[in-house]
């Protein structure tokens, strides 16, 4: 017999492997957040350890180029530690396996299985990020988001990447809960999922001040117009946040064509907008 914790587990390896396929394709621009941080550290990173806090790292691709970016920033020999809280088993290996190819060694990693809604510090930090995870956590942002700055030193910063309003994900999604039915589509009270217009009038409301910059990034879905490509149907799977494994032929012909509508040609390929935006809010 299964348990939740099994079913859990099963579904944290479907979206790991869905993810790995969803990177590939992806044209992230992780350089902008990047450079969004290396301005505010100019003036304000700590001279004892340096900490760091990364909510749902994944496989840690931004983490390590972030990491690189410290290092370049900080005295020789002073101690800079990582912690991470990332409720995924696969994500946490493949974590491990970034961090071990990417010549971090003195890097004092820590590393939390569970939601971050579950985790509890006394430690302070001088930078907490969210780097697109923050849609995995609806309704809990305006808590979060409170209880992080908490968590920062006085010099500290918070980040959070998302898409925008503008990533034509939302119209797909939107109109695939519309032909399955709102109310089959939409758990937990939520209608929507968060994007950098609604995360503002969050943090608006808090009266927090903040940089925010916004950037163009594409996702190559070619693949899901081959035929019988697994790549596509992971990737539509991905699309629609949904298992379309069992959807009749004629959905899934209709939900492609929702995907031919808002998709671009570049180069010859099939491209989706995602552009995506980045919030830094220091805690003073
Ligand atoms: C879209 S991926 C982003 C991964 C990575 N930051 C990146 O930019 O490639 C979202 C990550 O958030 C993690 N996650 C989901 N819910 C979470 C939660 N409640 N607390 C912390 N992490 C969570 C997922 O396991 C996944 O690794």
């Amino acid at each position: 017999m299964s348990t939740s914790s099994d079913t859990q587990k099963q579904m944290y390896e479907a979206y790991a492997s869905s993810y790995t396929i969803f990177l590939k394709n992806w044209q992230a621009n992780r350089q902008r957040a990047l450079e969004m941080l290396e301005k505010h550290f100019k003036s304000s990173l700590s001279e004892q350890i340096v900490s760091v806090l990364s909510v749902g790292p994944g496989p840690g691709e931004f983490d390590k180029q972030f990491i690189h970016l410290l290092q370049q920033n900080i005295s020789e020999g002073q101690p800079l530690k990582y912690v991470v809280v990332e409720p995924n088993h696969i994500h946490r290996q493949i974590f491990e396996a970034t961090m071990q190819s990417a010549n971090v060694s003195k890097v004092h990693f820590e590393m939390h299985p569970m939601t971050i809604e579950d985790f509890q510090t006394n430690e302070k930090f001088d930078c907490i990020h969210y780097t697109h995870s923050i849609y995995h956590m609806p309704g809990q942002e305006r808590r979060l988001i409170l209880e992080s700055l908490d968590m920062l030193k006085d010099t500290g910063v918070l980040l959070i990447t998302l898409d925008t309003e503008e990533a034509v994900i939302f119209k797909l999604i939107t109109k695939y809960a519309e032909v399955v039915g709102n109310d089959q589509y939409w758990q937990e009270g939520s209608s929507q999922m968060m994007e950098s217009n609604k995360l503002r009038e969050i943090i608006d409301d808090i009266g927090l001040s903040y940089k925010f910059e916004t950037y163009p990034e594409y996702l190559d879905v070619s693949a899901c117009f081959e035929q019988n490509s697994e790549e596509g149907k992971v990737l539509m799977n991905f699309l629609f946040q949904a298992n379309l494994r069992d959807a009749s032929p004629e959905l899934n012909q209709q939900l492609l064509s929702l995907v031919d509508e808002v998709a671009i040609e570049q180069n010859g390929r099939k491209m989706l907008y995602l552009p995506a935006g980045t919030f830094v809010m220091p805690k003073q």
